[in-house]
């Protein structure tokens, strides 16, 4: 009789079970076909380039490069210093310059609109479609002028923008598109890569990002061999050859550390990229079972790597600190839309909540749940169960 006593005092000392939002820790452990860890391969890459010294620009860059072209299908890839320099060297060879427009989206992380800020251009902001949270093709037409330089759209949360649509409008204008694939590298749309959607596709290697470095990093992509030399020469202070400069650029180039790092986790991302879909489609599955239908959409000539698994409440807050307080850990992308950014703010509130309609609504909702290749069906069960108990 004494022992289910014991049993339920033992079960008050049990830990409670926490998620961690990524698990990075987890893919260091994946094992390739030969049976080597990643954090084994990643070792013996780095002590490679401790061996040769090449810091900068060493052969672990070109041969990166090389493996990006392959994968996304792109004729050219440039190695960067991270996505946002990605962005701003991909604005800088199309030319953008003081006084310019580029429509983009009002619904990003900041670094979207900053870089053509800082090119002293400016930022035409678009509302999103209410499914995908991407820039609304159907409104881009109407903010076309002769000051249109480039069309910004962002793949967000691991999903393509509707490349079909967007490219036809630019076609119609002779206006160059950028995908900003910061959260989408490795998804699809009619079959094609992200970063091989548009004029100039760019990602970021952030380490939370779908493929991530340890460290800073980025890459630029096109099948134009022109604006593939100048992304190159711009990402190395404008050098034609060394210390000839010709224009004026930045230090944008990866580091070959973080290129290193990159060939490695390379081998195992299209492994990453089926398990990142089917958690996404059974995480989908579980919570629509209770009730939340705002689970994400994808296009079905699309494919998601679902950077963000974003779904929409109301009460969020709440919602937020009673899933915290389980052990759970969320975080909200993005909480204010760009245009209501301070540092872009030109109108008041209430018409900003109007005109971006969509994109605000959605700000004041989004919520993403813990996500990432190596979560079990039994911890999305356990994080799925832990949800309804605060509905
Ligand atoms: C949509 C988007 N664009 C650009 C960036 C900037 O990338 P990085 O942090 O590598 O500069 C990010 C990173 O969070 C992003 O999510």
């Amino acid at each position: 009789m004494k022992i289910p006593f014991i049993k339920k005092n033992i079960s008050l000392f049990k830990k409670k079970q926490t998620f961690n939002f990524i698990d990075l820790s987890r893919q260091r452990k994946s094992k390739n076909k030969k049976g080597l860890t990643l954090k084994k391969i990643i070792d013996k890459n780095i002590q490679s380039v401790f061996d040769h010294g090449q810091y900068i620009l060493g052969p672990e860059v070109k041969q990166l490069e090389e493996e990006l072209k392959i994968f996304t299908g792109a004729e050219h890839a440039l190695g960067v210093s991270s996505g946002t320099d990605a962005l701003l060297i991909a604005l800088m060879a199309l030319g953008v310059k003081e006084n310019d427009e580029v429509i983009t989206t009002s619904f990003s992380f900041f670094a979207t609109a900053e870089v053509i800020s800082l090119l002293k251009a400016k930022p035409v902001f678009i509302d999103i479609e209410p499914n995908t949270y991407n820039i609304d093709p159907n409104k881009i037409e109407e903010k076309i002028n002769p000051r249109t330089k480039a069309i910004l759209a962002v793949s967000l949360y691991g999903q393509p923008a509707d490349f079909k649509k967007i490219n036809s409008i630019a076609d119609k204008y002779s206006i160059p598109v950028i995908e900003d694939a910061a959260q989408s590298f490795g998804s699809e749309q009619n079959g094609i890569k992200s970063c091989n959607l548009s004029t100039i596709g760019v990602t970021s290697f952030f380490p939370s990002k779908p493929l991530g470095c340890y460290g800073d990093g980025g890459a630029c992509f096109t099948n134009d061999l022109e604006l593939a030399n100048k992304m190159r020469m711009i990402s190395n202070h404008g050098q034609e050859k060394r210390y000839f400069h010709t224009s004026i650029g930045i230090n944008g180039r990866i580091d070959t550390l973080q290129a290193a790092i990159l060939l490695a986790k390379l081998e195992f991302y299209p492994d990453e990229i089926k398990k990142r879909k089917s958690i996404g489609e059974y995480y989908s599955k579980k919570l629509q079972e209770i009730g939340i239908n705002s689970t994400p959409k994808i296009n079905k000539e699309s494919t998601s790597v679902y950077a963000q698994f974003t779904i929409q409440v109301t009460s969020r807050d709440k919602f937020q600190e009673k899933l915290k307080v389980l052990g759970i850990p969320t975080a909200i992308h993005y909480p204010k839309i760009l245009p209501m950014q301070p540092v872009f703010k030109s109108l008041d509130s209430k018409e900003l909540e109007k005109t971006y309609k969509i994109a605000f609504e959605s700000s004041q909702k989004v919520i993403s749940l813990p996500f990432h290749p190596w979560l079990e069906k039994k911890e999305i069960n356990n994080i799925v169960s832990k949800i309804s108990e605060t509905l």
